[in-house]
């Protein structure tokens, strides 16, 4: 098969499109021959050596896919040959063929088609476990989502809007904020004029926000925490501002506030699965409603993953790119 290899980290032309092995799928695992993948903040820290694979896991980039199961390893049941599926990974989806353990297999949802598909395993899972599952967002609360018109913050917003949230987003540009407002988003903060701290508290009448999911890290730790409500939850997934940052425990103390950090896809596959389960349980009926859809930037074909890249680089993009064959 194909597939997008890594011969030396660089810059996006660093990915190339080159002839590899057939993967072939182990107990508990299928194969699937993917139509569609795409492209993930971590590919691009992967790509320039500083995010590699988790040990045992595919050294080609690609966090999730879309496509049809070929071959079924022993130990799985539940999956056919040509069932149309997508998949949350650990890698490898930037390829002809993937192996997934079936845990994370999902079904294409209703009314989305196979190649759009692709745009759900990774916002859908990291959203649902860190907003509902870690952080517990509950209807009538507010969440702050950094980043509103990313590939996470438009599933954020629309996920949050769905139980009865009330959402506020940071983004850099009011075309992107305007996105957000479509999307449900309530309260709009463009992170390069305003400052967020006194935004949030103006539109919660000095409250602050209930769940804070971040993509910034240390740069925004200490905000973050000065913008939480009583019991708070910050639930950091990015470190785009850094990794080290200072944290005043006074004031999380006095909030009785909680912080906590999560990475997907170095978590073991039963925890995965878990997950992929919730997904499936909570937010598959959403889309299959039409209450929640995936919001897809552009397609740009596999084999020219720089092109992708250079779109996430320039941050040019509202919601996912897509990789397809
Ligand atoms: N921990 C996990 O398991 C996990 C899983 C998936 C993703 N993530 C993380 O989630 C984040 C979003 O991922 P993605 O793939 O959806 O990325 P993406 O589409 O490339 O989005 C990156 C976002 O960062 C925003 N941003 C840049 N500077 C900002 C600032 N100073 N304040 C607020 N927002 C700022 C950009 O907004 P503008 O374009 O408006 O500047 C853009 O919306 C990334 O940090 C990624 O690593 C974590």
């Amino acid at each position: 098969m194909h597939a997008i290899t890594i011969p030396e980290a660089g810059g996006p032309e660093a990915l190339v499109w080159a002839e590899v092995p057939d993967p072939v799928p182990g107990e508990g695992e299928v194969l699937v021959d993917v139509v569609a993948s795409a492209v993930n903040r971590a590919d691009l820290l992967q790509r320039q050596g500083f995010y590699n694979p988790p040990p045992g896991s595919s050294p080609y980039p690609g966090l999730e896919c879309a496509g049809r199961v070929t071959d079924i390893g022993p130990g799985v049941s539940g999956w056919q040959i040509g069932d149309e599926v997508c998949a949350l990974l650990a890698g490898g989806g930037y390829a002809e063929q993937v192996v997934v353990p079936a845990g994370q297999l999902l079904p294409v949802p209703d009314g989305v088609d196979l190649v759009t598909a692709a745009a759900l395993p990774e916002v859908t899972a990291t959203v649902w476990s860190n907003v509902f599952m870690i952080s517990h967002l509950r209807p009538g609360e507010t969440l702050l989502v950094h980043g509103g018109s990313s590939g996470i913050g438009t599933m954020a917003i629309q996920l949050a809007k769905a139980v009865g949230a009330t959402v506020a987003v940071t983004a850099g540009s009011k075309v992107k904020l305007d996105f957000c407002s479509e999307l449900g988003a309530d309260i709009l903060i463009n992170y390069r004029e305003q400052d967020f701290v006194e935004e949030i508290k103006k539109a919660t009448d000095g409250a602050g926000a209930d769940v804070i999911l971040d993509n910034m890290g240390a740069k925004y730790l200490d905000r973050n925490v000065q913008s939480l409500a009583t019991s708070g939850r910050l639930a950091i997934i990015g470190m785009q501002g850094g990794v080290k940052g200072e944290l005043n425990i006074a004031t999380l103390l006095n909030k009785r506030a909680a912080v906590t950090a999560t990475s997907l896809r170095g978590r073991p596959a039963g925890e995965k699965a878990t997950i992929v389960a919730a997904v499936r349980e909570h937010v598959w009926p959403l889309l299959g409603a039409g209450h929640v859809r995936p919001i897809v930037d552009q397609t740009i074909p596999m084999s020219d993953a720089a092109a992708a890249h250079r779109v996430l680089e320039e941050s040019s993009h509202i919601g996912k790119v897509l990789l397809v064959r």
